[in-house]
């Protein structure tokens, strides 16, 4: 993809420029540079209106061919994924390209030996052990369409999940180790499956070692499995608007969705932005500390660093296990060069320790990344200066589970760093400001932040729900991509995303949806409704602020905060718990019975002298109630 590589500012310009007035002709080239079964007959074709999207038209390929076969001949030897245990003590393990075609392959024959096709759906369920990536890689080369869920999700969680999509089969572990814990994956599996009628078959792989039931005719273990098979699995040629995977996550209403995306454009974009925001050489070691449940893990710890046949780090453990020293440790042990981490990490290993990193030197580094929430600007200078010594690059890269890759951020050490600054947005992509009547703001502005053409790893449709994709992203602003961000532009072009203008809140780079928690809490049967919203949190970006009614008959507060604490968990997961949960006797409603969130944020804020106009409460006295009880 040399060709394509921006090396310069003005290179950034002028392919910004011809991304802008000759797009189908940008994009061809750079797709140009992937290993393609055949070429597309139309680049692009797109009605926003519509939500439809598509690109590559009729071209056929398949995305492991370039991940790792088209790899071979120059660096088959190379290492392609280096794994780093959760215990230090164990020994990591080197994969290189050719293993990990071979292992992908014989995992790739294990899938069909059970009978699955392309197509299909196969839910990942797993800890951060190299399994998982080689089943991602596994389900893509069969054409079979991936959903990876976080191991922290709940059994219930998984259920609906596996429901939506109706996967055939999940490929899960007996537990995942998490730094000095172990939690359960195939009991909670276990716990899902009576209500996944369409899940056929279970693959175990061990990873913890405990023991687990299995059930015949339905488990297998995956180390048994994969000596039954070759490993010779060619691809399949897949259409590029094929599905190559489905990723749930939280929106502002309802279940999470399954975001969709697509072989082609989600290659073609993953590469291209891989190679030019983290500007890796030749047998440079990348490491991005995400799960591959999160869209971050998909596309750059999997496919972006194997598109560009460099070697990824993928690491099973916590940061601050055994201690917080634990990144930099890593970053020394396999010489990383750049660094991919979010700012809860930054912030949470800042308090351990501010002068922590100064022990370690970290040579190798020559760029830090950082994803899922916006940094502060203490949080950024502390990452700069004490990993980064001041000699890295510091790139913030904005983007969405929705957007398949990063479309604001610096590039390397080309474009100017400024913090707490998403910066510029990558070629291709037409970020542009609307205000609440969704007109266009030009210049220094703060507004919503939508985009205004389609771009190729767009997300494009939710899965089985196409009209729920209009309504969430195409309908608020008609003929625009509406991202959920409000945002900040300079003088420069540079923006700054101030965070969701919706009602999801992001909780250490995880997005969760308020209503989902409420649905949740309201599950428990003494309570009686709740309203929860975000407030800002020193460590995690928004912590989950809870206001809940119970009925009467309950006086053991402390008792039924725990147990609503373990509702949410039950239901959703640890990632859900509320921070804070206040017992009220009412909410603010007004007249039509709407909750006024506004006024409940203003609480958790601690911003009790500026709740705005309450005069249109249904019962103004509630307020009162609300402020004095914060907790
Ligand atoms: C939401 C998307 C993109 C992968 C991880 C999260 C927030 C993401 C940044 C950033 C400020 C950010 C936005 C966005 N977000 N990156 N660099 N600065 N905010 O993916 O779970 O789909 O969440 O995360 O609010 O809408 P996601």
């Amino acid at each position: 993809m040399s060709e394509l590589r921006i090396r310069s500012m003005a290179d950034y310009r002028a392919a910004y420029q011809r991304s802008t007035t000759d797009p189908e002709g940008f994009w061809a080239d750079v797709a140009a540079s992937f290993h393609w079964r055949s070429p597309w007959a139309k680049v692009l074709e797109w009605d926003f209106a519509k939500a439809d999207t598509k690109w590559f038209i009729g071209g056929r390929l398949n995305i492991t061919e370039n991940c790792l076969d088209r790899h071979l001949a120059e660096r088959g030897e190379m290492t392609a994924l280096l794994w780093e245990p959760n215990d230090p003590a164990q020994s990591s393990e080197h994969i290189s390209y050719r293993q990990l075609h071979e292992r992908v392959c014989r995992m790739a024959n294990v899938l069909k030996r059970q009978g699955v096709k392309k197509g299909d759906r196969v839910c990942l369920y797993m800890p951060m052990i190299p399994e998982l990536a080689i089943s991602v890689l596994a389900c893509a080369r069969i054409g079979a369409i991936h959903s990876v869920v976080f191991g922290g999700f709940s059994a219930n969680s998984l259920v609906d999940r596996i429901n939506d999509s109706q996967c055939v089969l999940v490929i899960t572990s007996d537990g995942i180790r998490r730094g000095a814990k172990s939690i359960p994956a195939k009991p909670v599996v276990d716990e899902a499956l009576p209500s996944c009628p369409s899940v056929k078959t279970v693959l175990v792989a061990k990873c913890t070692g405990e023991a687990v039931s299995m059930r015949s005719g339905r488990d297998l273990w995956l180390e048994d499995e994969l000596k039954q098979v070759d490993a010779d699995c060619p691809a399949e040629p897949m259409d590029s608007e094929d599905p190559l995977f489905i990723l749930y996550t939280s929106g502002s209403t309802g279940k999470p969705k399954g975001v969709v995306h697509t072989c082609g454009g989600y290659m073609v974009y993953a590469g291209y932005s891989f190679a030019n925001v983290f500007q890796c050489e030749e047998n440079d070691v990348f490491w991005c500390t995400a799960d591959i449940g999160w869209i971050t893990g998909h596309s750059y710890i999997v496919y972006g660093p194997l598109l560009n046949g460099v070697t990824s780090v993928m690491f099973e453990g916590v940061p601050t296990w055994p201690d917080p020293t634990r990144f930099w440790q890593v970053i020394e042990k396999h010489g990383v060069t750049q660094f991919y981490t979010a700012p809860t990490a930054i912030r949470s290993l800042m308090a351990a320790g501010h002068d922590l990193p100064s022990s370690f030197a970290m040579p190798s580094l020559k760029l830090l990344g950082s994803v899922g929430e916006p940094i502060n600007e203490e949080a950024w200078h502390w990452y700069h200066e004490q990993v980064g010594k001041k000699r890295c690059a510091v790139v913030d890269t904005w983007w969405q589970t929705e957007t398949g890759g990063i479309l604001l951020s610096g590039l390397g050490s080309i474009t100017p760093m400024k913090p707490a600054h998403a910066g510029l947005p990558l070629p291709g992509i037409r970020t542009i400001l609307v205000d609440q009547q969704g007109n266009e703001l030009h210049g220094e502005a703060e507004g919503y932040l939508c985009i205004d053409f389609p771009w190729p790893s767009a997300i494009r449709t939710t899965w089985g729900d196409h009209e729920r994709c209009r309504l969430n992203y195409f309908a608020q602003y008609p003929g625009r991509y509406f991202t959920g961000d409000g945002a900040k532009r300079d003088a420069d072009g540079f923006f700054r995303i101030i965070g969701r203008v919706d009602d999801v809140i992001n909780v250490s780079g995880h997005r969760i949806g308020t209503a989902e928690v409420e649905n949740a809490i309201d599950e428990h049967p003494d309570i009686v409704e709740s309203a929860v919203v975000g407030y800002p949190h020193d460590i995690k970006g928004q912590g989950i602020y809870a206001f809940v009614i119970c009925d009467h008959v309950r006086t053991d507060k402390d008792a039924l905060r725990n147990e609503v604490i373990a509702t949410v968990e039950r239901i959703i997961g640890k990632i859900a718990r509320p921070d804070k949960i206040q017992f009220v006797s009412g909410l603010p409603k007004t007249r039509s019975g709407k909750i006024m969130r506004r006024i409940l944020r203003k609480v958790a804020e601690g911003e009790m002298n500026s709740l705005g106009d309450t005069s249109t409460l249904l019962d103004p006295a509630v307020v009162e109630e609300i402020t004095s009880g914060r907790v």
